[in-house]
C-alpha cells in the first residue's frame, strides 16, 4: 500500500483531532486554538489513497538543557495509527519522516513521553526518565521550621523575570529541562501568572527572589482536599525550606500536598517527606536525531578529556551509522567520522549516554554496547557520569 506523507494543514486538523481523540479518550471539543495553525507545532500525516489521514507525529519546536547548553530539539506528540492499521508500519513510516524533517530544521535530539515503549525502541529512542508528582501528607511537612531570614509574598508582575530566572538557573545546573521560552511558551507576565491560585515569592534579605512555588487549590477542605503544586524551586536551602514550610501550613485544610519535582530534589533532602508516594509516573524517551550535531551541541562534563572510537549502529537514521571518534576536550564535544571503531554503539546507547545515565556496563548487559576497549568504557563512564535528568513540563 502506497501513503502519501506530508504535514498536515489547517483544513487537516479536524481529522487530526478526531484521530487523537479516539485514541487518547479526549472529549469531541477540541481545547480552545486547536483548530488554527499553532507557531512550533507541525504535524505529519501520512494519507491513503483516498485521501484518509491514517497516522499522524506531530514536531514541537522545543529546547532541552544539558550540560549547561540548550540542546535545540524535536518534541514528539500525538502519534497516533488509525486502529484497523496498527501493526503495519505506519508509525514507523510517519516516525522515520518527521526525524528526518525535524533534523533539517535543526532538531538535533528528540523527546517524548511514550504510552508504551516498545514501537520507539524499534525506531532508535530509549527510556531516560520519569515526570513525576508525589502526593505527601501535608502534616508531614508541617514539622519544617520557617526560616526568619526568608520573605515569602505573593509574587507581582514584576518578578516574573525572577521567576524565569530560578528555574533557568537549575535547568541550566541540571539535565533534559524544558527551556521555556520559545514558541510553545507564553512568558508574558499574565500568562505565567495565571492558571495557578497563587505564585509564591521567597526572598532574601536583600529581597532578592531566592525561589518560588506555584500552587493550585482542590475543591473542599476535608479529608481529600488538596494542594497542587507544579513547580516548587529553589536556590538555597533557607528558600525551599521556608516554601515547604508554607506548603505545611495548610495541613488543617488540604491535607495532601500532591508535588510535581524532580528526583533527586532539594525539597525531599530538607524534609523527612514521611508518608510520599507517586501519584502519577510519565516516562520519557530521548532520541539522537544528529549525533554529530547533538554531541556539538551539550555541554560535557569539564574535566573528561580524551577520546573513544565508536561504531555506532542506526538502522533508522543512516547519516549516524559507522565509525565515529567521540572527543571530549573542556566541556566541549566532537564526533567526527572515522577511527578504529572499538566500542560497537547502539542509538538507544548514545541516548542514555547523552543523557548521562549511560554507564557502560549497564548498556553491555542491555546488548546496547559490544566491542572490545577498557580505557574507551572508563572515558564513556566519566563523561556519562550525570546529573540526571529530570523534564518538568508534560507535552
Ligand atoms: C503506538 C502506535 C502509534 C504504534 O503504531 P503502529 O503503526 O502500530 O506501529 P508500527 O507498525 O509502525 O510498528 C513500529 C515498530 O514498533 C513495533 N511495535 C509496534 N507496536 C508495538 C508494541 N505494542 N510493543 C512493542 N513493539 C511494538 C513494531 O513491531 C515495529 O517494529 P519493526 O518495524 O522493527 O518490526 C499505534 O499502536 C497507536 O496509534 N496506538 C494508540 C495511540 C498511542 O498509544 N499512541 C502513542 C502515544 S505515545
Amino acid at each position: 500500500m502506497h501513503y502519501d506523507l506530508r504535514l498536515l494543514t489547517v483544513e487537516d486538523l479536524p481529522a487530526s483531532w478526531e484521530m487523537s481523540r479516539i485514541a487518547f479518550g479526549l472529549d469531541r471539543k477540541p481545547p480552545p486554538g486547536w483548530l488554527s495553525a499553532r507557531p512550533g507545532r507541525h504535524t505529519w500525516g501520512a494519507f491513503d489513497g483516498a485521501g484518509r489521514l491514517v497516522a499522524k507525529a506531530m514536531d514541537r519546536e522545543q529546547d532541552h538543557w544539558f550540560g549547561g547548553r540548550r540542546v535545540p530539539a524535536s518534541g514528539i506528540a500525538g502519534v497516533v495509527v488509525m486502529p484497523d492499521l496498527r501493526g503495519t508500519g505506519l508509525s514507523r513510516l510517519v516516525l522515520a519522516r518527521l526525524f528526518a524533517a525535524s533534523r533539517d530544521r535543526g532538531a538535533v535530539i528528540a523527546t517524548l513521553f511514550r504510552t508504551n515503549p516498545g514501537p520507539y525502541r524499534r525506531l532508535g529512542c530509549e527510556q531516560i526518565g520519569n515526570l513525576t508528582w508525589t502526593a505527601l501528607p501535608t502534616a508531614s511537612l508541617a514539622e519544617v521550621r520557617r526560616p526568619m531570614e526568608v520573605a515569602l509574598r505573593p509574587a507581582e508582575v514584576a518578578d516574573v523575570p525572577a521567576i524565569l530566572e530560578t528555574y533557568r538557573i537549575v535547568a541550566r545546573a541540571g539535565a533534559g529541562l524544558m527551556e521555556r521560552s520559545g514558541p510553545l511558551f507564553d512568558t508574558s507576565p499574565g500568562a505565567v501568572l495565571a492558571g495557578h491560585d497563587g505564585i509564591t515569592v521567597a526572598t532574601d534579605s536583600a529581597g532578592s527572589v531566592q525561589g518560588y512555588v506555584s500552587w493550585k487549590r482542590g475543591p473542599g477542605y476535608d479529608a481529600s482536599s488538596r494542594l497542587s503544586v507544579p513547580d516548587l524551586i529553589g536556590l538555597s536551602a533557607p528558600a525551599t525550606t521556608a516554601m515547604l514550610a508554607l506548603l505545611g501550613s495548610w495541613a488543617s485544610v488540604a491535607p495532601t500536598v500532591v508535588l510535581r519535582l524532580p528526583d533527586p530534589d532539594p525539597a525531599a533532602l530538607l524534609s523527612s517527606f514521611t508518608g510520599a508516594r507517586v501519584e502519577s509516573d510519565d516516562r520519557w524517551m530521548l532520541r539522537v536525531l544528529d549525533a554529530a550535531r547533538a554531541v556539538a551541541a551539550r555541554g560535557w562534563p569539564r574535566h573528561v578529556n580524551g577520546s573513544v572510537d565508536l561504531l555506532l549502529a542506526d538502522g533508522v537514521c543512516p547519516w549516524n551509522a559507522g565509525p565515529q571518534r567521540l572527543i571530549l576536550a573542556d566541556g566541549v564535544g566532537r564526533l567526527e567520522p572515522g577511527g578504529r571503531g572499538e566500542l560497537h554503539l547502539d542509538i538507544r546507547g548514545l541516548a542514555l549516554i547523552y543523557a548521562g545515565i549511560g554507564a557502560p556496563a549497564l548498556l553491555r548487559r542491555a546488548g546496547l554496547l559490544g566491542g572490545d576497549s577498557t580505557d574507551g568504557e572508563t572515558f564513556l563512564q566519566a563523561a556519562a557520569a550525570g546529573p540526571p535528568p529530570a523534564l518538568l513540563d508534560y507535552f
